[in-house]
C-alpha cells in the first residue's frame, strides 16, 4: 500500500452503536481499511468539522471494525454522539501491535485500556492461547467489554468496591505470580501502567511485558515528531504504541508526557 493511500481517509459509515455508559460507546464501522488489523494497532478517526484522533481497534470481524470511545473532549464527544448512518473518515491500520503469545498470557486492563485488549483476547484464543485477564475500573458500570472475553472469568477490581476486589487492578495483581506467564500485556492510564512496570521489574519479567501507550498524536504516521518519547526519541505512533517493559525503563514513562504544544506535563 502506497503512502498516498495511507494518508487518504476511507469514508466509513457507523452501522451500529453500543452505549456502555453515558460517556463510553462502541461504534461499529463499515467498510474497513485494507487488511486485518494486528491487535494493538490503531486507526486515525476523522470526525468531520472537528478533529482527527487516534483510536485503538477494539473489534474486528467480517469487514466490520469497532472502536470503543470514552468522551474526554471535543472529538470524543462528537464520536459518542454519533448514530447509525453517520459518516466519518478512517486512516490505518497504524503502529506495531502486540507480540502474540502461543501458550498462556496475562492481560491487565485499567479503564478504557480494555479496548485494545478485548481484541487481543479474541486473537489469542484463536491462536490456541489461554489468557488470564485482570481488569479494573472506577465502578461496576465502567467494567465494559467483559462479554467479549468468551470463556474467561476475569479478576475484577473497582475503586469503589462495587464489584470484585476493592481497589485498583494493581491491587488485584498482588497475589498473581507474574513469572508463570509467557507474555504480559497492559493498557490503561499511564500511572497505573507505571505501577505494573515496577511489579514486573521486581519479578524480573520486564522482557515479557508489553504496554500500549496513549500519547498526544498529530499525524499518526511518524512524520511530525509530536509523540516522541525520551530518551531514544521513539515515535509512539510508529515504533509503538506497543513497547516492551525494557524499552520503557527510562526517564519519561510514568513521569511526564508532552501536550499538543510539546510542553512536558506530569503524568
Ligand atoms: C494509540 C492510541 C490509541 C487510543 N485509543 C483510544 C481508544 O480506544 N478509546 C478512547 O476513548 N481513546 C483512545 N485514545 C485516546 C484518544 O485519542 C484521546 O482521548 C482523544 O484524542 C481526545 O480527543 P478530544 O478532542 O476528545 O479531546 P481534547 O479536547 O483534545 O482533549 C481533552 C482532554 O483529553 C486529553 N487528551 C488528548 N489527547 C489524548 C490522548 N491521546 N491520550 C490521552 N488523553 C488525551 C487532553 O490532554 C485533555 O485533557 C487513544 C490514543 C492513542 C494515542
Ligand atoms: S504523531 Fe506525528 S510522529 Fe507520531
Amino acid at each position: 500500500m502506497g503512502t498516498g493511500t495511507l494518508m487518504r481517509p476511507l469514508n466509513c459509515e457507523v452501522v451500529e452503536t453500543v452505549r456502555h455508559t453515558p460517556h463510553i460507546s462502541t461504534l461499529f464501522l463499515e467498510p474497513t481499511p485494507e487488511g486485518i488489523p494486528h491487535p494493538g494497532q490503531f486507526v486515525m478517526v476523522w470526525v468531520r468539522g472537528t478533529d482527527e484522533v487516534p483510536m485503538a481497534v477494539s473489534h474486528f470481524e467480517q469487514g466490520r471494525l469497532g472502536i470503543t470511545v470514552q468522551q474526554v473532549g471535543t472529538a470524543t464527544r462528537a464520536l459518542c454522539d454519533m448514530h447509525r448512518g453517520d459518516g466519518l473518515g478512517i486512516r490505518g491500520y497504524y503502529g506495531n501491535g502486540f507480540t502474540l503469545a502461543k501458550r498462556n498470557a496475562l492481560l491487565i486492563a485499567g479503564g478504557l485500556g480494555i479496548a485494545p485488549l478485548a481484541y487481543l483476547y479474541t486473537r489469542l484464543v484463536e491462536n490456541g492461547c489461554n489468557p488470564t485477564v485482570c481488569v479494573g475500573a472506577r465502578r461496576r458500570e465502567e467494567l465494559i467489554l467483559l462479554e467479549e472475553l468468551d470463556g474467561c472469568e476475569p479478576v475484577v477490581a473497582t475503586d469503589d468496591g462495587s464489584c470484585g476486589i476493592s481497589g485498583t487492578v494493581v491491587d488485584a495483581l498482588r497475589n498473581v505470580e507474574l513469572e508463570q506467564f509467557e507474555r504480559i500485556y497492559c493498557c490503561g492510564p499511564e500511572g497505573m501502567m507505571a505501577k505494573v512496570h515496577s511489579l514486573c521489574k521486581r519479578a524480573g519479567v520486564l522482557s515479557r511485558v508489553e504496554f500500549s501507550l496513549h500519547r498526544y498524536f498529530k499525524c499518526g504516521i511518524g512524520v511530525c515528531g509530536a509523540c516522541c518519547i525520551d530518551p531514544l526519541g521513539l515515535r509512539v505512533c510508529k515504533e509503538g504504541p506497543v513497547f516492551s517493559g525494557e524499552v520503557l525503563d527510562g526517564p519519561e514513562f510514568g513521569h511526564y508526557k508532552r501536550d499538543g504544544a510539546g510542553r512536558k506535563v506530569v503524568v
